[in-house]
């Protein structure tokens, strides 16, 4: 068998064997959401180090925990922590977690994170809903042998982020009265930041934000049919936009700004999403 499939089935197995929980939602929190864990009705924790083979995150401000539970009546499973390439995790088990949350039952997910901003009206604190994304400069989720299982050889990737689902987000943002842009991500591996001349590259082929994270588990989702939603918190400006050197506090600093806000977006896209999706 496929050794990437049967690392994944062999993980999902032992989540199974902790719980039945079918969640219908995914949630993935990136930087400073942290807190979201909070505001779920939580009926079960698996910890990632529980799972034999799963990989765990060595960056701080990362916790490292699947929590299933409510959000009013909509049943989730919310990622505490996420892995990055730059750990050097093997690129099909960075997005492993977020393949076995869709084998949970997951057929939609929300993707958030930490981002630099590059599309200069942005500021720190800005909510930038993803419209596509550019995922060209890191290797392929699906590189190897294709998972049958999961989805096809060749997907298509022309619509990425569910058009539903986005309008969704902006009409809540709207709702709750808080601003939310649209835009490109532009996905590097890290872990350093970029030069003010690659941040100048993905300005002129169309990014408006930069991270380290999403583009490549949107990715995995869409092969399994998954319809994904992401949002980026612009927790800097990327390199060459501001006079000061860009450090990690600064990233999660701004993130912690802003928690309360993105937080309640999110909380109430989802309870939206499963009115209108009637879930
Ligand atoms: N670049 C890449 N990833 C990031 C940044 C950045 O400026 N800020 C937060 N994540």
């Amino acid at each position: 068998m496929n050794q990437v499939y049967e690392k994944l089935l062999n993980c999902y197995n032992q989540v199974r064997e902790k719980t039945s929980f079918e969640p219908k939602i995914a949630l993935v929190l990136g930087s400073g959401l942290g807190g979201f864990g909070d505001t779920i009705d939580v009926r079960e924790v698996v910890e990632y180090s529980s799972i034999d083979g799963f990989p765990v995150s060595t960056v701080s401000g990362h916790n490292g925990r699947f929590l299933f539970g409510y959000i009013e009546n909509v049943p989730v499973v919310v990622m505490q922590g996420r892995v990055h390439y730059y750990e050097g995790y093997k690129m099909t088990d960075v997005v492993l977690p977020v393949r076995l949350m869709c084998m949970l039952g997951a057929k939609k997910i929300i993707l958030t994170n930490a981002a630099g901003g590059i599309n200069k009206t942005f500021t720190p604190g800005t909510l930038m809903a993803l419209t596509d994304h550019i995922t060209s400069f890191v290797p392929s989720p699906l590189i190897g042998q294709n998972i049958d299982e999961l989805g096809v050889r060749f997907p298509d990737m022309s619509c990425v982020y569910d058009r539903k689902m986005l309008s969704i987000l902006k009409n809540t943002a709207n709702e709750l009265d808080i601003p939310l842009r649209e835009g490109v991500y532009i996905q590097f591996t890290g872990p350093s930041y970029e030069t003010p001349a690659e941040i100048n590259m993905a300005r002129t082929i169309g990014a408006d934000a930069v991270g380290m994270s999403t583009a490549v588990e949107a990715m995995v989702a869409r092969h399994m049919g998954a319809e994904v939603c992401a949002v980026s918190c612009i927790s800097n400006m990327a390199a060459g936009l501001n006079t000061k050197p860009l450090t990690h506090e600064e990233v999660k600093e701004t993130a912690d700004m802003v928690a309360e806000q993105f937080q309640k977006l999110i909380y109430n896209t989802i309870i939206n999403i499963g009115k209108e999706l009637a879930i």
